[in-house]
């Protein structure tokens, strides 16, 4: 593949090293994995240079790679960072142990919001999401066939524009804290030590907790439920995933972040 032809900038940190490509994650990408470096291959996007402006500001505040070279070349953008150990926490090690699961996902959070916000370059607060989904929605971007079933349809909405008009007229109160963005199982990498990073910083930037708790939820049911394939396991304790979070369940809030996060789909 063309794309795979190293930059020299890029090839010099390499060196000898050997990679393996990794294919976990949606967004088409290649990810090739060293023993102590991950390179990121892409299209140009305003995700990238969102991810790298916040790997910058986190450096030393949390868990995050450091990006060790940034370069373009044959229409790509070659992303160099360091390698963030331990395992995803979609990994069986951890879905099939799902107390410890929670409780780790839960410190993870704590994490972010312990950073202080003040200076953070990026946000992501309803104003900024809401105007650019009126965008993506005018477009026609939505792809209402990979939503969750049930978004769209007799009894629930109509279309995606009147989610959105639903979404505007119905804001919660917002907290605006460090938010990861895209709290997922794979984005969050552990061990038995405990949180041992964030990756995939792309939609990193100030927002309420409750955009990654909704995520983070989400993502947890999906890969103890068998949605992206291996074993059906029995559901995660949530009462036991807020209370190590300090927080009330709060279903209003849930669902208004679970149903934003459709109009990304
Ligand atoms: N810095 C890193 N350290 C360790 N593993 C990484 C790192 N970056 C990516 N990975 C691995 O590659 C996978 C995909 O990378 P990610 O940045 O999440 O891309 P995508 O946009 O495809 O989700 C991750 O889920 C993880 O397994
Ligand atoms: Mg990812």
């Amino acid at each position: 593949m063309k794309h795979l032809t190293i930059p020299p900038a890029i090839q010099a940190w390499i060196g000898g090293r050997v990679g393996r490509t990794e294919t976990v994650g949606r967004s088409g990408s290649a990810v090739v994995i060293y023993a102590d470096m991950v390179l990121k291959i892409e299209p140009p996007c305003t995700e990238t240079d969102r991810a790298v402006t916040m790997m910058r500001w986190l450096a030393g505040k949390l868990p995050v790679p450091v990006v060790l070279a940034d370069e373009r070349a044959n229409g790509m953008r070659y992303l160099l960072m360091s390698r963030i150990a331990g395992e995803m926490a979609c990994a069986p090690a951890w879905l099939d142990r799902p107390a410890v699961l929670t409780d780790r996902l839960a410190e993870g959070l704590r994490m972010l919001w312990a950073v202080d916000p003040t200076g953070c370059p990026c946000r992501c607060a309803l104003d900024d999401e809401l105007a650019f989904l009126r965008g993506r929605v005018a477009r026609g971007e939505v792809n209402t066939a990979d939503c969750t079933p049930g978004t769209f349809g007799p009894g629930s909405f109509r279309a995606p524009d009147d989610l959105l008009g639903w979404l505007e007229q119905n804001r919660p109160d917002e907290t605006l804290l460090l938010s990861h963005g895209d709290y997922c199982l794979p984005n969050v990498l552990l061990t038995e030590q405990g949180v041992a990073g964030f990756i995939d910083l792309g939609a990193c930037g100030l927002a309420d907790p409750w955009r990654d708790i909704a995520l983070c939820l989400k993502s947890l049911r999906r890969n103890l439920g068998g949605f992206f394939g291996g074993p059906v396991r029995p559901a995660a304790d949530e009462t036991r995933f807020f209370a190590a979070l300090g927080i009330a369940p709060d279903n209003e809030r849930l669902r208004y972040y679970l149903l934003l996060d459709e109009l990304y789909v």
